[in-house]
């Protein structure tokens, strides 16, 4: 089977190409750009095959579609941090939606049978009230950056898509999901980042935080992934999948764990720098429908994945 993972250099992206080649009847294609960082697939790198294509390039796009005719295609490429979707709301919009658009029109002209699976985002979910929580698929959609409303205009054209031309489009709205790899921006990464360049000497024994009472519903990215796999597998076409655990945490939590980790007395001091013009305040899946059609339950549990991204960076800092 040839599968084509759009940003498979990054991190979601690099562990689904793993996971496909484990698989052992998977022959893995995957975009990049010119400038993309190639330390997560460098262990993989003989093993797949890597395409030069910037998805804002409907030219580069149709190419790459009709070298690869994938059968599935995992749509991973996205600005995907939150906070710069402030600072460049354009570039996250014409990144996320006309790259998405540049795929579908490509599969469209081409003629291809490709099943696509789109990463949505709980990000999309935005304003939840407490009564709404667990939140199912069915929950008004209230985003609060343009990260978000970029999202929602990726699931929505997926569904559109589905409805105008029949396009096999499944929906996944991912809730956070971290684990070895992830960018550095991103608060599970960046504490566990600190927390080992304390240990090192490089960093004095302060960590910088945000907004520490959020709470987020987390998955081990090596969990994600195969439900990545399982909603083109068995997802419905047009249809929506919440992917994520059932359960959520503060932030502080969170931070407590890793911190649990360490020997070492650090203070914690709030960073203004890293506070949102809007935060969401809560994300906790209702993954019922999702579990319920594929029988996907996360395995990992969030002290393993946290230990293992600490000692991610234990090696690299
Ligand atoms: N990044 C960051 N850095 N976040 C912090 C920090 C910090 O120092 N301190 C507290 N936070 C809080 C944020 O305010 C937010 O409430 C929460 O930690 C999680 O932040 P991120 O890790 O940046 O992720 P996110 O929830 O905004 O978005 C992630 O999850 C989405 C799915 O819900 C990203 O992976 C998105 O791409 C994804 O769609």
């Amino acid at each position: 089977m040839r599968v084509l993972i759009t940003g498979i250099t990054g991190f979601a992206g690099s562990h689904l190409a793993e996971y496909c080649l484990d698989r052992g009847d998977v022959e893995v294609f995957g975009t990049a750009r010119w400038r993309s960082r190639m330390d997560n697939v460098s262990g993989i790198v003989d093993d797949i095959t890597l395409l030069d294509c910037d998805l804002k390039d409907a030219v580069a796009v149709r190419h790459c579609l009709l070298e690869v005719k994938p059968e599935y295609i995992f749509h991973l490429a996205a600005q995907s941090f939150v906070p710069t979707s402030w600072k460049a709301p354009i570039e996250t919009m014409v990144t996320n939606v006309v790259g998405q658009l540049n795929i579908f029109e490509g599969i469209r002209e081409l003629k291809l049978d490709s099943r696509i699976q789109l990463a949505c985002s709980s990000e999309e979910y935005g304003m939840v009230y407490e009564d709404e929580i667990p939140i199912s698929e069915s929950n008004p959609l209230r985003p609060l950056s343009p990260y978000g409303v970029s999202k929602v205009a990726q699931d929505l054209l997926g569904y559109q898509y589905h409805q105008s031309y029949g396009l096999f489009a499944v929906r996944t709205r991912g809730f956070n999901h971290t684990g070895p790899r992830r960018g550095d921006v991103f608060v599970s990464s960046n504490f566990s980042k600190q927390i080992a360049m304390i240990e090192k000497g490089r960093q004095e024994p302060v960590l910088k935080v945000g907004n520490l009472e959020a709470r987020r519903d987390f998955t081990d990215v090596r969990d994600m992934i195969k439900g990545y796999w399982l909603a083109l597998e068995k997802g419905e076409p047009g249809e929506v999948y919440n992917i994520g655990s059932g359960k959520d945490v503060t932030i502080r939590e969170m931070l407590d764990i890793l911190l649990g980790f360490s020997t070492l007395e650090i203070e914690v001091r709030q960073d203004p720098e890293r506070m949102r013009p809007s935060d969401v305040e809560v994300l906790r899946a209702d993954n019922t429908k999702f579990c319920g059609l594929t029988g996907w339950k996360p395995e990992i549990p969030l002290e393993k994945t946290l230990e293992d991204l600490l000692n991610y960076w234990r090696e690299r800092v």
